[in-house]
């Protein structure tokens, strides 16, 4: 069977279609799950251009979306035939986070999901949402979950709520999208105007071009009748987030969640001391989170904006688009035939 392994010293220009061995028939407490999708994350984009050793022959890709095969002895949870979502943490099953690392994560520390089959423990997928595709599901493990953790589990989000969302990538997209049906105000940026108008058909109340704007803080304490968001779905980093801590309101939940602008910088404690802002890093969510997720994206209909697909012999192009900055929402990959 054909998928992808990286060569860490080649970048992107080494990512090449390798034969790979069939991995066979799952034993008790595993599944074979043939792949049919995954989607594209700005982590596997650092994953899969990055030289350093670690990586030589990993599979990348943390998002699958495909369908079991096969069941070993003493699962009930999954049977033959039902569409499945990897899990980003397989370990952390519920509960607080139980590791600050990435050695158990599909596609960093262990073989992701750009391969056509797998055999897993079970706890390495849930159920699929009714109806979603193969590609639309695998939007779910990385952005989606994230963007959920970060407003539902930790934000305690309700009605009436306001939410401000950075750029138009899949975690904030689906930021906007699970905030409205729940019937939160929504702010949005992006650094263009056509995606400003794509925000707002999406359901944003509002929309700032950080570029033209780049006091966008303050245009939100406005827009806001100077309270300021409740919550701030930070995917910047330190380029982003003394705006962000302008734009939240007193008491407010920063969820620390992106590294777009670097991976350290100047944090403006004092201001976000005499605020009493709530700044919480996060990294995905367990797989508790994701199983409650799916439950409410059947009840919502909830559908992932897919801005491209790809086939896995694109998987390069695929990240080039992605460090374009062109795409809005999601971009995918198609696996197998
Ligand atoms: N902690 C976690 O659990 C977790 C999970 C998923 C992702 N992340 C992180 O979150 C970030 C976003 O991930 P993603 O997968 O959604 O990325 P992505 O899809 O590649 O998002 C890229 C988009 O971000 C926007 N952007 C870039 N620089 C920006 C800036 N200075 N201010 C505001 N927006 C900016 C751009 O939108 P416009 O073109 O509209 O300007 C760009 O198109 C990454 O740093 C990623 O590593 C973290």
């Amino acid at each position: 069977m054909k998928g992808i392994r990286l060569d860490p010293a080649r970048g992107l220009n080494g990512i090449a279609i390798a034969e790979l061995p069939d991995p066979g028939q799952p034993r008790a407490g595993e599944v074979r799950v043939r792949i049919h999708a995954s989607s594209l994350n700005f982590h596997d984009y650092i994953v899969a251009n990055n030289n350093d050793q670690k990586f030589a022959g990993r599979i990348p890709l943390s998002d699958g979306g495909g369908v079991v095969e096969a069941v070993g002895d003493g699962v009930t949870e999954f049977k033959v035939g039902d569409a499945v979502v990897s899990c980003f943490f397989p370990e952390w099953l519920d509960g607080a986070p139980t590791t600050a690392d990435f050695l158990t994560v599909p596609g960093d520390g262990v073989d992701g999901y750009a391969q056509p089959v797998v055999v897993r423990p079970t706890a390495y997928f849930t159920h699929a949402p009714r109806g979603y595709s193969h590609a639309e599901a695998a939007t779910l493990t990385t952005a989606g979950l994230t963007a959920w953790r970060a407003l539902i589990v930790d934000g305690g989000l309700k009605a009436g709520d306001s939410v401000l969302v950075l750029g138009t990538g899949g975690v904030s997209i689906f930021a906007l999208q699970i905030a409205k049906a729940m019937g939160a105000t929504v702010i949005a940026t992006s650094s263009k105007d056509e995606k400003l108008k794509r925000l707002s058909a999406l359901g944003a109340d509002h929309t700032i071009n950080y570029k033209t704007d780049p006091a966008w803080g303050t245009t939100v304490q406005t827009l806001t009748g100077g309270r300021g968001v409740d919550h701030v779905i930070e995917v910047g980093g330190p380029g982003t987030l003394a705006q962000s801590i302008t734009a939240v309101r007193n008491g407010g939940h920063i969820s620390l969640i992106g590294v777009l602008t670097g991976f350290g910088g100047e944090v403006p404690t004092a201001a976000m001391m005499v605020k009493q802002v709530k700044l919480q890093g996060i990294v995905v969510g367990n797989r508790r989170h994701q199983q409650d997720f799916v439950r409410a994206i059947d009840a919502t209909g909830l559908r992932p904006v897919i801005d491209r697909s790809f086939k896995l012999a694109e998987l390069a192009a695929a990240f080039r688009h992605e460090e374009s900055g062109a795409h809005f929402g999601k971009i995918c990959v198609e696996i197998g035939d």
